[in-house]
């Protein structure tokens, strides 16, 4: 459950295999974020937010390049363990309890990040806006806000895709399935549900975690624009298809995400 009462996954209650489970691209992500905060605040950023941090993947690997990385995210046990790591590595890494809806700490930062479909629990056109809003008011002049999304790869498959992977760290593998009930879908506010399946083998013994159905909500590329521009908060100044400055979102780019960069007006 979110602060603000919105079910999410249980996956997000376990994670020390959360953290396996979506370790593979962390370097190129923060890679990305460096190459954004060179580009477009001329490597002037010393402080980060990242809005619904998880397992602290992007906390501690930025912590370690040399940031002040704070995180928020509404599971209890995705705090605790964030603590935790902060505690045994002494990286300049804080995290809060807290949601989307109501930022509960006030910075200000020099970027603010929200990755790895977290951004689509937004559900209202309402709420998305708010939160531009609201992440505008704790960034520094010129600050920067970063997402990463699902966007649906062909019109024919609108939330009716399905994606797999394993990760494996020591003796634990992680297998996990992302799935999409298109039955499901409410044309009116765009939403649907989602689920995350993971299968953790570990000391010889299989067990599954189903995470259980949770709705979130389509943004399409142009939409996210429109909401942009009508937050009054930010400029969009980049779409991207992949975390590398030269993969521009656009129609050859088939890809299932977009990344955007956001620089505070
Ligand atoms: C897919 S994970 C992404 C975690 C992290 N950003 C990453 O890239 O590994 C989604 C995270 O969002 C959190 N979350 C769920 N609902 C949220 C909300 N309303 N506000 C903020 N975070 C939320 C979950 O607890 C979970 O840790």
């Amino acid at each position: 459950m979110s602060v603000s009462g919105q079910p999410t996954s249980t996956v997000y209650s376990h994670p020390k295999y959360y953290a396996i489970a979506y370790k593979w691209n962390t370097t190129a992500e923060c890679n990305l974020l460096e190459s954004c905060f060179k580009t477009y605040r001329d490597g002037n950023v010393k402080t980060l937010l990242d809005i619904g941090c998880g397992a602290g993947r992007h906390l501690f690997e930025l912590a370690r390049r040399g940031y002040r990385t704070t995180g928020i995210d509404p599971q209890p046990e995705m705090v605790a363990f964030v603590k935790t790591g902060q505690r045994n590595t002494k990286l300049p890494v804080t995290v809060t309890q807290g949601d989307l809806r109501t930022i509960p700490v006030d910075g200000p930062f020099d970027a603010a990040i929200c990755l790895m479909d977290t951004f689509r629990f937004l559900l209202s056109n309402q709420d998305i806006v708010q939160h531009f809003r609201d992440v505008a008011k704790r960034l520094t002049p010129g600050g920067l806000y970063v997402t990463d999304f699902w966007i649906p790869m062909k019109w024919d498959q609108i939330a009716n895709e399905m994606y797999q992977w394993e990760q494996t760290e020591g003796d634990t593998t992680v297998k996990v399935f992302y799935l999409q009930h298109p039955e499901t879908i409410d044309p009116v506010t765009q939403t649907f549900e989602d689920e995350l399946v993971f299968t953790v083998e570990e000391d010889g013994t299989t067990q599954e975690i189903r995470g259980g159905r949770t709705r979130t909500r389509l943004i399409m590329p142009q939409e996210f624009h429109s909401l942009v521009e009508a937050s009054g908060a930010f400029d969009l100044v980049e779409t991207l298809a992949e975390f590398d400055l030269e993969k521009p979102l656009d129609a050859s780019s088939g890809t299932w995400r977009m990344i955007s960069v956001l620089k505070k007006r």
